[in-house]
């Protein structure tokens, strides 16, 4: 514990000297002379006085220290049946050109530009493209449907809107301009450019006045990289919230070059010339953080993976992919691992691949339950390094600083507190709670480089969901608890946000939508333990006076609902109908003695409960429907 020892405390007690020393390991236009500052609203800045920009970081500067013939970026997809390797050098080229190709049509320094792609090159080449003329990107995950991107849109306002023909899910085709055209129908803001990239054929045709190609852009003069200040934003990135509106969570230029540049040596210990793997989505901030900037500022060659863990042909996948392209550190979810283990569980395939350049597997985006982490340690034997962090902040908070020391993890946790974090487990009212004890979740402020300094145009909702609660700190919407040794168990969300399959969806959204539907009275949505996907939602419906739907047609056009309004991805299946919903007396649904009831967990019957009745009643629909693994057969 020594050595993490020292470099954390340093991280905590001399804060602005320990960050100084990291921004200096990067290449800034101007050095920063303020290291850590307050803005007139009293939000944290880090090295508000620097200037840089974070795409020259990740090409120009990987070029100009030699590495221009050394791959870049691996784009590897079994769905399409391609590898293609691009170096640094022309990536370089591609994403100068692309960058001249925005800013002659008119897209320069400040305006937001929505990426909406599949996991393609082009989506790589947009984003450092934007980063590189200083423009604000927003990528939003192609999995979402019309109705996410159109609430995007119309925060962000951007400029364009950059997507492809199409995406691919296993062997379905997935067009993707028919859900832009949707999305932008029913956005208020229209933005004036939309650019696709053709991948083998145009299901519609382009106006070529406002639609226009992809590859048209690349026909451009290359443009140089822009200065930033080190505050200036980088991207937004909308992650969901408690209500229907997304947050969109700001990430800076300097701060977060800092902090990847840390966490890459620190954390990851990924060194210059490594092959990075982050079994990911560009949609998420795991693709941002650790696809694109992350593995590029460090010098590695990143591999973007256009493919699924299993059925890509098959449960081999993720190791033919280590294997084929010599991946030192690998990163992906749970979910994926569980998928993998269930359809070869002796690990017959894994076996046949040659994993001797695999360091470490780390895993994030969901916890990771013990029989999940110990079956894949004890088949890679390797370390499996499980750790905890969020779209807010960019980057680890917990875990183990592999770069560091290597530490032994233990089982159910999600490690130590990372460089920077000062994490505290609170009370309700604020009260420090001892080891062991369960509780909130929360950061002392400052936060550490390279996380949110607010949301986008909404300092307001930045303090009520973040500061407010606990001032001083830094709530992160996650329970759990420390143990005697200080390592971090993170026992889930405290709020209406869940993970399916390593996908951060909001029940609160959810419900809305649900309580939409005209025979609706009221209803709660709640996340219920699924073997494969670590959470999935269930409804649970009370109909108004006078309506007697079929459950079953009911049901199914809930389902489409919230498929058409979110996407396929929030995997709501179930809307069971119930007499009444159980509530405190002051009117509060109690949706998490709901779910332990699924879940076949132990809970105490509230105090403040209406009526303890109702919940024998929600514990019979539960089971005769089957919803929760407490009532599988
Ligand atoms: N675009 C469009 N649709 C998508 C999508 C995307 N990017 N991702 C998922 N979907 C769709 C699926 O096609 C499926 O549609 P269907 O209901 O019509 O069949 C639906 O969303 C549910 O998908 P999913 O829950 O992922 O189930 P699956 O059976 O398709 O795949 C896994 C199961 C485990 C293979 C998959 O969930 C997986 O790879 N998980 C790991 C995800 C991950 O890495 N998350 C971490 C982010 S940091
Ligand atoms: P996202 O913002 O999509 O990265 O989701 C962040 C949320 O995912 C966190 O607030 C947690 O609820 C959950 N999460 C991420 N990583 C872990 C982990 N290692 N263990 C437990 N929960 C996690």
């Amino acid at each position: 514990m020594e050595k993490y020892n020292a470099i954390y405390q340093d991280s905590i007690l001399n804060k602005e000297s320990f960050w100084a020393a990291q921004a200096a390991r990067i290449r800034w236009y101007k050095q920063p002379s303020v290291i850590l500052s307050q803005n007139e609203k009293g939000f944290y800045r880090w090295f508000a006085d620097g200037e840089i920009n974070m795409a020259a970081l990740c090409l120009d500067h990987q070029v100009e220290s030699g590495r221009g013939d050394q791959t870049a970026l691996i784009y590897d997809s079994p769905v399409s049946k391609t590898v293609k390797r691009y170096t640094y050098r022309e990536l370089l080229e591609l994403v100068s050109r692309f960058a001249g190709g925005l800013q002659q049509r008119g897209v320069t320094k400040g305006d937001t530009v929505v990426i909406y792609m599949p996991m393609i090159p082009q989506a790589v080449i947009a984003m450092l493209a934007c980063a590189r003329i200083g423009a604000i990107h927003s990528v939003v995950f192609g999995g979402f449907a019309p109705h996410e991107l159109a609430m995007r849109i119309d925060d962000a306002h951007p400029k364009a809107v950059i997507s492809a023909s199409f995406g691919i899910e296993f062997d379905k085709i997935i067009p993707y301009k028919p859900l832009v055209d949707k999305a932008i129908g029913e956005a208020t803001h229209k933005p004036p450019l939309h650019i696709f990239y053709e991948r083998n054929g145009m299901y519609d045709q382009l106006d070529g006045v406002t639609e226009i190609e992809f590859d048209l852009l690349l026909q451009a003069e290359p443009a140089g990289p822009v200065p930033v200040l080190s505050t200036d934003p980088l991207y937004i990135l909308y992650t969901s919230g408690t209500t229907g509106k997304p947050k969109g969570i700001i990430r800076d230029h300097g701060g977060y070059a800092t902090a990847l540049k840390f966490s890459m040596d620190q954390f990851y210990d990924a060194r210059p010339g490594d092959v990075y793997w982050a079994a990911s989505d560009v949609g998420w901030v795991v693709g941002h953080s650790y696809i694109v900037y992350g593995p590029l500022l460090q010098g590695c060659t990143t591999v973007l993976y256009e493919g699924k863990p299993i059925r890509t042909p098959d449960a081999g996948a993720f190791w033919r992919v280590v294997s084929e392209h010599r991946v030192n550190v690998m990163f992906t979810a749970p979910t994926a691992i569980r998928a993998i283990k269930k359809e070869d569980h002796e690990g017959s395939l894994l076996k046949r691949y040659d994993l001797s350049s695999l360091r470490t597997l780390f895993l994030a985006g969901e916890r990771c339950d013990p029989p999940t982490w110990n079956w894949i340690r004890e088949l890679l034997q390797k370390p499996v390094i499980d750790h905890w962090w969020q779209t807010e902040t960019g980057w680890p908070m917990v875990g183990i600083m592999m770069g560091v020391a290597h530490q032994e993890p233990k089982a159910g946790s999600a490690g130590l507190p990372v460089c920077g974090y000062e994490i505290h487990i609170l009370s309700d009212e604020g009260v420090e709670l001892g080891k062991g004890k369960e509780g909130y979740i929360a950061a002392k402020l400052p936060l550490p480089p390279g996380c949110l300094p607010t949301l986008w145009n909404n300092d307001d909702r930045f303090i009520a969901g973040y500061l407010q609660h606990f001032p001083g700190y830094y709530q992160t919407g996650d329970g759990g608890y420390l143990d005697e040794d200080g390592y971090c168990y993170i026992m889930g969300r405290v709020d209406d946000v869940i993970n399916v399959s390593g996908h951060r969806l909001s029940t609160g959204e959810m419900e809305e939508l649900v309580a939409s539907h005209p025979a609706v009275a009221e209803c709660a949505v709640m996340g219920i333990a699924d073997e494969l996907r670590g959470q999935r939602p269930i409804a649970l419906v009370v109909l108004k006076d006078g309506q007697h739907p079929d459950e079953e047609v009911l049901e199914e056009e809930l389902v489409n609902l919230i498929r058409e309004k979110i996407g396929a991805v929030a995997f709501f299946r179930n809307a069971a109908l119930v007499k009444r919903l159980p509530k405190t007396r002051s009117g509060k649904i109690l949706r998490k003695t709901i779910r332990q009831i699924a879940d076949g967990e132990t809970y105490t019957v509230p105090s403040t409960i209406d009526d303890p009745k109702i919940l024998e009643e929600i514990r019979e629909t539960l089971e005769e429907r089957r919803l929760g693994l407490a009532f599988r057969m």
